[in-house]
């Protein structure tokens, strides 16, 4: 019994995991504008893809506070929720 409650949860999670990484959430698509996508560009602004989910969330809401200082992305994080910044994030860290 708790067995099969283990297995159904797990696969859920899976499944949950899955959809979540195969549209990008509303907001990320305008990320890619300055943070570039592939490997080969190079840029001074940062890749995101791969990032940790935790530090991008921190990132976000450090930029929206004004702790920390930035030139453009404190701008662009108050344009966003929280909720926006973590399904950004979430996402982002799922991609390569
Ligand atoms: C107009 C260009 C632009 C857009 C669009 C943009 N960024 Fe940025 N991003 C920057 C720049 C430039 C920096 C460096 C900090 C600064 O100067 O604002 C940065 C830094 C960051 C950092 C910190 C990275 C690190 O490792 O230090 C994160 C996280 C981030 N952006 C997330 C996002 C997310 C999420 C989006 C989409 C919602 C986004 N950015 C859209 C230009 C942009």
């Amino acid at each position: 019994m708790g067995r099969t409650l283990a297995a159904a949860i797990g696969i859920a999670s899976i499944a949950a995991a899955a959809v979540a990484s195969a549209e990008p959430p509303a907001g990320a698509a305008s990320c890619s504008g300055c943070h570039p996508a592939s490997t080969r560009v190079t840029s001074p602004v940062p890749r995101l893809a791969g990032l940790d989910r935790a530090a991008i969330v921190r990132a976000m809401q450090d930029f929206r506070s004004g702790t920390r200082t930035a030139t453009v992305m404190d701008r662009i994080a108050k344009g966003l929720t929280d909720q926006e910044i973590q399904a950004i994030a979430a996402w982002y860290a799922t991609q390569k």
